[in-house]
């Protein structure tokens, strides 16, 4: 059985497998090489090559127990037809949305658009590499998306004004998104993928009156879809404040937690499997701080199905030293 999935279907407590979010990202040298002459994010998400080749990168140099596909939560707009661009020192920008032209585009098509992405699934999957560790395939939960596609950047610099007022135009919107989410979610376990991921970066704007209907309902619709083609699925609405809530309504096989969050506390009043945690920002540390960081996690945890990870991405300015640090400290513990 493949590392993750001892915790995520046994609820294996006698060890912590790890990996990291952004664990194939600017931290490493060789990634940056790539990069540099990539300066185009999606056409390098779209070149199935290099994109396998970076999700194997981390693999490589750490003792890892799983890869996640190089790929982006914003491919689906992309693939939908929507221009997407990430901007240096920006982030993502985001053409104008045309409701009349997503409502026509086809399955077809859209798998079209972005296919090399389940080309790069298949290439990372079958790589000898990962015979004995777990595929992560991922998406962005339907909120998350509509926020982007609708505010055309990170609300984190500017909320459009309005933005929650067409509640028909974000219904709308929220179905095809979920549509071609089920379509994104079927072609990467078709490639290989044997997990889910979903990234719900923004459940943390929402008041807890608008949860049913922009986050619960479109969440377990698609839970439940990745759960009938029998692969677990991870949730990670950052930021909700609500996580026992969300679990028994949700039922994922896993939550993600963000690094706000008290582990004493979910350990206390969440039964289900637990991924991540530790802020970032410890990897900037030293040594020490590290591991007295890291093995709080896991003492909390140690009676607890437990999958190591962050609480949000790894930054760009980690050392790599560090990060290999940790991977042997939980390896170790
Ligand atoms: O975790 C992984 O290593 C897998 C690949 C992955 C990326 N993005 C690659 C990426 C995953 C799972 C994501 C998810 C994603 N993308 C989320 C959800 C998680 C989160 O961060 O909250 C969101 C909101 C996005 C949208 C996105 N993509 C933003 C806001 C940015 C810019 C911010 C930044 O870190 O630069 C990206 C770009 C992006 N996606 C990079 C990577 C490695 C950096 C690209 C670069 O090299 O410039």
């Amino acid at each position: 059985m493949k590392p993750l999935n001892k915790i995520l279907i046994n609820n294996d407590t006698s060890f912590n497998p790890i990996w990291i979010m952004r664990q194939a990202g600017r931290y490493l040298p060789e990634f940056r090489k790539i990069r540099k002459e990539n300066p185009n994010f999606i056409n390098l998400c779209l070149n199935e090559n290099l994109s396998s080749e970076i999700t194997l990168q981390p693999i490589r140099r750490f003792n890892l127990d799983a890869a996640i596909i190089f790929s982006d939560i914003l491919m689906l707009p992309y693939g939908l037809g929507q221009k997407v661009e990430f901007v240096k020192d920006f982030g993502p920008k985001l053409g104008e949305l045309n409701l009349n032209y997503i409502d026509k585009v086809s399955e077809i098509d859209f798998v079209q658009k972005i296919d090399p992405v389940y080309k790069a699934i298949q290439k990372v999957s079958s790589d000898p590499i990962l015979n004995n560790k777990n595929t992560i395939g991922f998406i962005g939960a339907p909120w998350t998306l509509l926020v982007y596609m609708i505010n055309q950047q990170s609300p984190k610099r500017n909320l459009k004004k309005g933005f929650f007022e067409d509640k028909i135009l974000i219904n709308r919107i929220l179905l095809i998104i979920e549509k071609f989410l089920k379509v994104h979610i079927k072609n990467q376990v078709d490639s290989g993928a044997n997990i889910i991921q979903i990234f719900d970066s923004w459940a943390g704007l929402l008041e807890e009156k608008d949860l049913p209907n922009y986050i619960y309902t479109p969440t377990l619709n698609l839970v439940n879809y990745v759960k009938s083609l029998n692969i677990p699925v991870i949730c990670f609405p950052r930021e909700i404040k609500n996580y026992k809530k969300f679990c028994e309504i949700i039922r994922p096989d896993a939550i993600s937690i963000d690094y706000n969050v008290d582990p004493k506390e979910i350990v206390k009043t969440i039964k289900i499997p637990v991924q991540g945690g530790m802020n970032p920002k410890i990897l900037l540390s030293d040594k020490e701080t590290l591991k007295k960081e890291a093995s709080k996690y896991l003492d909390i945890f140690k009676d607890h199905p437990y999958i190591f990870n962050l609480g949000h991405g790894v930054l760009p300015e980690t050392d790599p030293n560090m990060f290999e640090y940790l991977v042997n400290t939980v390896k170790n513990y």
